[in-house]
């Protein structure tokens, strides 16, 4: 078994590779009510792919149905309609649990069991061999930024939530798992304690494995991910890489004066005029071509940077065409 300081040279995400993450069409809805008589569709029709080494982010408000799918990919909750693959099996399938990792939204731990009780008994239910807890424990509790004594003297009920967190994760990382999915783990976090978790998944892709996470924490999504995917009551609205979502690096936000109208509004599409008679708009071609035709013109540059939409500019501008108003 591969181990979690390995870096092998296969982990550059590639569309090349088979998916180890594929759904069609997935849809749920859940009965409830006494008499199970109403219907609450929390995934509609979800087909996505995910590929092998991939940091993949799904976002979405609450109630968009994050877990729902996370759940039904993990064989947790079957499908009204619609399949899936993980690692090229049907969802749910038994052997491939092996190789899979979970951090649940809000992990129940046993309060009165110590961080190292807890991961003997999670690496346990994998039947994994005393003699590989003994290493793979504190291999685990290192990568994850808890100290061997808190881990073997306190109790869980002691444990800050970072701390909580972070067990949480080393349990779902017991089986050295291929793919690893982990709801909102963030949430709950303060700014250092996100941090934390940020190094832990950069770490996990380093060592080339997979990870399915859920968040609406943009801002960290933004720095991780290779690829995102927002859903909202329960429909996926876009997936995609970062760079095909937000644009390349190479946009530009130039504001200037003169030139001929017709001429700048070809370089730039989004061309607007201001009463002081300066104009401004997005450059998305060759930035030293623009200001050669900008001279020819007469035209002169006010100022230029560069622009990319934030993945927080970008997710609300999704929502706001969808009408959706976003739960806090
Ligand atoms: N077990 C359940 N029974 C009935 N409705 C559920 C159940 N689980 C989730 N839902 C509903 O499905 C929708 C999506 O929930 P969820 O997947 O938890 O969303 P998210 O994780 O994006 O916040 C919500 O409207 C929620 O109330
Ligand atoms: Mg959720």
């Amino acid at each position: 078994m591969q181990s979690f300081t390995d870096t092998p040279d296969s982990h550059l995400t590639t569309v090349n590779t088979p998916p180890v993450v594929v759904t069609s069409e997935l849809r749920k809805v859940y009965r409830t009510g006494f008499w199970m008589n109403q219907k609450v569709v929390s995934l509609k029709s979800c087909s996505l792919e995910v590929y092998q080494g991939e940091t993949f982010g799904l976002l979405g408000p609450n109630g968009a149905g994050k877990t729902t799918l996370l759940k039904l990919l993990l064989g947790i909750i079957r499908p009204t309609s619609g399949k899936g693959l993980l690692l090229g099996k049907p969802l749910g399938d038994r052997l491939t649990k092996q190789h899979l990792g979970y951090l649940p939204e809000n992990p129940y731990l046993y309060e009165y069991l110590t961080g190292w009780e807890f991961l003997e008994l999670a690496a346990g239910l994998f039947q994994i061999p005393a003699s590989i807890q003994r290493q793979r424990i504190p291999q685990l509790l290192d990568l994850v930024g808890l100290s061997v004594a808190d881990a073997r003297k306190k109790q869980m009920r002691r444990y800050s939530k970072g701390m909580l967190q972070r067990v949480g994760m080393a349990q779902a990382l017991i089986n050295d798992p291929q793919l690893i999915f982990l709801d909102e783990p963030m949430s709950g976090l303060d700014p250092l304690g996100r941090y934390r978790m940020r190094e832990i998944i950069l770490s996990l892709k380093a060592a080339g494995k997979t990870i399915f996470f859920n968040s609406h924490i943009l801002s960290e999504v933004e720095q991780i991910c290779d690829r995102i995917a927002i859903l909202t009551q329960g429909e996926l609205i876009c997936t995609g890489s970062l760079a095909e979502l937000l644009g390349s690096e190479n946009t530009y936000y130039v504001k200037g004066q003169g030139g001929d109208w017709e001429i700048l509004k070809k370089w730039l599409p989004n061309l607007v005029f201001e009463a002081d008679g300066s104009w401004q708009g997005t450059l998305q071609a060759d930035y030293y071509d623009f200001l050669a035709s900008l001279r020819l013109m007469g035209g002169q540059i006010i100022s230029i940077n560069l622009s990319r939409y934030s993945l927080e500019e970008f997710f609300i501008q999704q929502i706001q065409k969808q009408n959706i108003s976003v739960n806090e």
